[in-house]
């Protein structure tokens, strides 16, 4: 069966390759999560000291929970996008207050935080609790265009649904955290917008490789 080969490579790959980083080293939800809401606006390289400085001053729930706005806001300044650490702090709150500063672990409740959309939710699920939830950004759909070969446009939003349904076919049932991190640093290393097919694990697998397609797509039409 080909999905099955294609995640024995993918997470053999990934284990083998991935970068070590801070937010790697831990599977406490609260910091996959404050890593994942750092990284949707802001690169890998700046978000590494910011990440560990951040969670130095506020390793708990409970410690971001009742932290001073000012300075917070102080912590987070270089980040920028301050709308998205206030709805961290006030997700963070709503645990503290509603569920004992347990994160939670089902999309149903983790997605009626404040700032945790389908992303957010589908990583902190996946990495954090090894629970098998999609977790679909813009690299992740340029990944799935290349290899399933979908020429949706990847800047509708009506569109991520798509992506979204083809990756609860593919993802790794048994190891949904390294299944969905994979993708991710496939995406990051190789599966860039100008693609390393030479270095690529799953090359064998990618439809857009086969038909050379692989610099056509994704499909990003303006907005
Ligand atoms: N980009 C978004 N999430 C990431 C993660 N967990 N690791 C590396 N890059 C990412």
């Amino acid at each position: 069966k080909q999905k099955e080969e294609f995640r024995k490579v993918l997470i053999s790959w990934y284990l083998r390759e991935k970068r070590d980083l801070p937010w790697r080293r831990t599977s406490d939800p609260y910091h996959i999560w404050v890593s994942e809401v750092m990284l949707q606006q802001t690169r890998v390289e700046t978000v590494i000291s910011y990440f560990e400085r951040f969670i130095d001053k506020y390793p708990t729930v409970f410690d971001l929970a009742t932290a001073n706005e000012e300075e917070l806001l102080k912590v987070w300044e270089g980040l920028g996008y301050y709308s998205r650490v206030r709805n961290l702090q006030s997700g963070v709150k709503e645990v503290a207050a509603n569920y004992g500063g347990i994160v939670p672990s089902t999309r149903g409740e983790i997605s009626k935080l404040k700032g945790v959309g389908p992303y957010t939710a589908g990583a902190v699920l996946s990495i954090a609790y090894n629970i098998p939830e999609h977790a679909v950004d813009g690299n992740v759909m340029r990944v799935l265009s290349r290899i399933l070969l979908i020429e949706d446009d990847i800047a509708q939003p009506k569109n991520r649904k798509i992506f979204e349904e083809v990756v609860m076919e593919l993802i790794d049932k048994e190891d949904p955290s390294s299944f969905n991190q994979g993708m991710m640093e496939l995406g990051a290393l190789i599966c860039t917008p100008k693609p390393k097919c030479l270095l690529c694990p799953v090359q064998q697998f990618c439809g857009a490789f086969h038909e050379g397609k692989q610099e056509e797509l994704p499909v990003k039409l303006k907005k």
